[in-house]
């Protein structure tokens, strides 16, 4: 027997690596992901290493172009949005996680894996649904959900007494729990519980506040191919620096703050503080570039699919059959979402003030207040609005007789 489970090397990790060698007396491969999250991987190798995992069965990965080209940029073409606004930064990293964590298990032969999200989460779900959909019969194991180590000092206890470190992280005293990758930051717990109560401005990390931003605005060009930003001001980019240049762009102006009240697919709501400072850029850009290239039609329907989209993404659908083919039908939608786009960011504001695109369907000559030539007849216009208002003309009469 042989688990694979998705390490941090912060303490919960610690914890559940030490009990899953106690408690299942099992094999553990420890696997850790960089995606941006922005922490140095290599102490998890040596705290694996101190609590007796071989070399080979310790796996760090840097996956941090695969999760922007694979998972961030393909849910970016959908423009989706939770509820109206969480820019789903922690729901789209889990599916990579677990595809990854299903490989390794492939590769060790592993029987199991395991995690460290707790019963009481989204998280759980996007994991195991992962999971599942990719190794039908993996065995997982939640220790959250097993073990009666629930408070804090529970936890500390066993790690003391295990000889688990327990100094904390370089995010030094931040008391929130929190999530990040290089989409976003988040933050849930403490005094976030209460949602009436604003947080203290030092537990953002990404951003200024827009109080705090520069009094001058800053321009910003974004070139896109078929749904896709490729080059900032000229500079052609991967995907990772894409989004990394925007975040440090966007965090300088105060973009992309967000606290929010959600409904977490178990059930409850909760509260959580989100950065997503160039996902904030993108959404806004992506919106400006497709309402050039894209008919009228296929941008309401996807407008009308989004909510659908998202709502998959959330509750950990990633691997389903109907995101999948929601997003072929979004991808081939992408097919003319080229050209560029000119933003201008203000404290905490994504202004666009320019768009521009070979593929452009806006046709001035049409659409100008000045004389058109003949280019559009407006005595057409008579009888397209009589047969709309055909049918209201009729139930009118009707009312009249
Ligand atoms: N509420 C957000 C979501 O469900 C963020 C979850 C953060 N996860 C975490 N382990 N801290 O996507
Ligand atoms: C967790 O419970 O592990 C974090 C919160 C969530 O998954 O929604």
């Amino acid at each position: 027997k042989k688990v694979v489970l998705a390490y941090s090397g912060g303490l919960d990790t610690s914890v559940i690596l030490k009990w899953l060698q106690d408690v299942y007396k099992c094999e553990v491969v420890t696997f850790t992901a960089d995606i941006g999250q922005g922490e140095e991987l290599e102490p998890a190798r040596k705290k694996a290493l101190a609590m007796g995992i071989s070399a080979e069965n310790i796996f760090i990965d840097d996956l941090r172009e695969e999760f922007v080209r694979d998972f961030v940029f393909p849910m970016f073409r959908a423009n989706a949005i939770y509820e109206g606004e969480y820019l789903l930064g922690t729901s789209i990293a889990r599916p990579l996680i677990a595809k990854r964590q299903i490989e390794i298990a492939n590769l060790t032969g592993a029987d199991a894996v395991s995690h460290g999200a707790t019963g009481k989460g989204n998280d759980q779900v996007r994991f195991e649904l992962g999971y599942y959909a990719l190794k039908p019969d993996v065995k997982v194991i939640a220790p959250w959900r097993e073990w009666d180590l629930l408070s804090r000092e529970k936890l500390l206890a066993y790690a003391e007494k295990h000889g688990i470190d327990i100094t904390k992280k370089k995010d030094g005293g931040s008391p929130y729990s929190m999530d990040a990758n290089l989409l976003h930051i988040s933050y849930e717990g403490q005094v976030l519980e209460d949602p009436a109560k604003e947080p203290e401005e030092d537990m953002w990390l990404w951003s200024v506040s827009p109080e705090k931003a520069p009094d001058q605005a800053e321009y910003l060009e974004l070139e896109y191919e078929r749904g896709d930003v490729v080059a900032i001001n000229g500079v052609r980019l991967s995907p990772a620096q894409v989004l990394a240049q925007l975040n440090s762009i966007g965090g300088k102006h105060g973009i992309g703050r967000l606290d929010l009240v959600e409904n977490r697919y178990v059930g409850m709501k909760s509260r959580g503080c989100y950065e997503t400072p160039g996902g904030t850029i993108l959404l806004k850009a992506h919106r400006a570039i497709e309402s050039i290239t894209l008919d009228r039609e296929v941008a309401h329907l996807k407008d009308e699919l989004m909510p659908r989209y998202a709502k998959l993404i959330y509750t950990g659908y990633w691997w389903a059959p109907e995101r999948k083919m929601l997003q072929t039908m979004i991808d081939a939608s992408q097919e003319s979402v080229s050209g560029t786009v000119r933003l201008k960011l203000y404290k905490g504001n994504v202004i666009v003030v320019g768009r521009d695109s070979r593929k452009s369907l806006f046709d001035a000559n049409i659409a100008t207040f000045e004389d058109d030539g003949g280019a559009y007849n407006q005595a057409d216009a008579a009888g397209f609005i009589k047969l709309n208002a055909l049918r209201m003309r009729i139930a009118a009469k009707l009312g009249q007789r």
